[in-house]
């Protein structure tokens, strides 16, 4: 256990001197948060971010593993990545470097079409609206909409709708912003 605490504090420092801030560094650091506010921040992000990302995960490389091809593109374009910036195996990537991961970006967000971790989401109404397409929705009304459903939508995505394909989002880069967020959910 002290060993466990004295390597985390030694993550800390490390990060410290390094000023890597990630997000409750910056919540705690702009002041304004009260103790309560940064309890509550740290389970939103335990319980909306756990069993989301694993869930996502697991399906992407569960894919990947029933699709070679991917995989061998994904590695190539990382392996293009390090040689670009003369990088050795091991290393991290930084930010620019994350954003040329195209295939991967579409990789992740075809999977996310296929096996969404939140399949369904449901928002209240606060007061009375209208959708887009003119459907009144009253105030203290509950809208659910099923991502499941929507990413398998033949209508939408085509007759190889069930299928693991990367490159119909790689291929629609112009698109790739709205596809992953309707993806991401
Ligand atoms: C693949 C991973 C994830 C998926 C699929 C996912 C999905 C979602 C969905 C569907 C919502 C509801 C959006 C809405 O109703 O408007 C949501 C909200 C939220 N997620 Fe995630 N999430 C993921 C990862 C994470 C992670 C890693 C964190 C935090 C570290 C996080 C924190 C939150 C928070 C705080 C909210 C509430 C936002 C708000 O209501 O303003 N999520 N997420």
């Amino acid at each position: 256990m002290n060993s466990l605490k004295r390597s985390s504090n030694q993550e800390w420092n490390r990060k410290q001197s390094r000023k890597i801030e990630d997000l409750l560094s910056r919540f705690i650091k702009n002041g304004e948060s009260s103790p309560q506010f940064l309890r509550d921040i740290v389970i939103s992000f335990i319980l909306a971010g756990r069993d989301t990302t694993s869930s996502a995960l697991c399906w992407f490389f569960r894919l990947l593993s029933l699709n070679p091809d991917a995989e061998k593109n994904i590695l190539k374009e990382l392996e293009t990545i390090r040689t670009s910036s003369g990088k050795s195996t091991g290393e991290s990537y930084t930010f620019d470097e994350l954003r040329e991961m195209n295939y991967l970006h579409a990789a992740i967000s075809e999977a996310l079409r296929l096996y969404p971790p939140a399949p369904a989401d449901t928002v209240a109404c606060k007061s009375k609206d209208k959708l887009p397409d003119g459907t009144v929705v009253e105030k203290d009304w509950f809208v659910t909409y099923h991502v499941y459903a929507m990413g398998r939508m033949e209508g939408l995505w085509g007759k190889d709708c069930g299928d693991f394909v990367p490159e119909r989002l790689e291929l629609r880069k112009e698109r790739i912003e709205l596809q992953s967020l309707c993806a991401h959910v």
